[in-house]
């Protein structure tokens, strides 16, 4: 009797050390991640606002949540306060939001070793000029010359990317950032 007790209780022990931390203590998702894209403004004040972000695969339907390794759009309703924009560079930090040592869910920063840094918004996002006023963008994104990064992360989980744009026009030295999204998501 006892040894079973005991066998139970070392098993027990064994097999939860079996899993990661993590697994235990999933996070919920975050603002509603779960069913859609959640999105704010990390500034206020900046040439850019976004009111409203919409995810679509590469033949413009509804898109979730996000499958990085696939060609997607994103569907942005924004506005230009300033002058247009024919330039523009911008960075990215991703965010996993997971469980620390205290069992707390807090967001984490993953390593993107700078490959996130200064790319070109014109090049990538097909988004230029960024004319003044309201602006409906439709831009086509493939991130497959990220997929070192896009590889080290779990499908199925919420992550956070803060992207930053900033001023790249001709003549202008002091590129000034002129918006900062937080976009929330669940990746596949
Ligand atoms: C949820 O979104 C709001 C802004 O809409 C933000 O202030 C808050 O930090 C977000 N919550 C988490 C856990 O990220
Ligand atoms: C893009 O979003 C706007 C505003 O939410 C919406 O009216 C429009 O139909 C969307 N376009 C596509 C192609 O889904």
């Amino acid at each position: 009797m006892l040894s079973t007790i005991f066998l139970g209780t070392a098993l027990l022990a064994s097999s939860l050390h079996a899993f990661p931390v993590e697994n235990l203590a999933d996070c919920p998702f975050p603002n509603g991640t779960d069913k859609a894209i959640h999105s704010y403004m990390c500034s206020d004040n900046e040439q850019f606002s976004i009111t409203d972000i919409q995810t679509l695969d590469k033949n413009g339907k509804p898109f979730y949540p996000i499958d990085p390794r696939q060609e997607f759009i994103l569907n942005l309703t924004t506005y230009n306060h300033g002058p247009q924009i024919d330039d523009n560079h911008v960075n990215v930090k991703i965010n996993q939001y997971k469980a620390g040592w205290s069992g707390d869910c807090s967001w984490t920063s993953i390593p993107t070793f700078g490959l996130l840094n200064g790319i070109d918004g014109c090049q990538f996002a097909h988004n230029c000029p960024l004319t003044s006023g309201p602006l409906f963008l439709i831009l086509p994104l493939d991130l497959s010359q990220f997929s070192a990064i896009i590889n080290m992360l779990a499908a199925y989980k919420p992550y956070e990317l803060e992207i930053r744009m900033f001023n790249y026009n001709a003549g202008n030295t002091a590129h000034e950032e002129i918006a900062c999204v937080m976009a929330q998501v669940e990746l596949s």
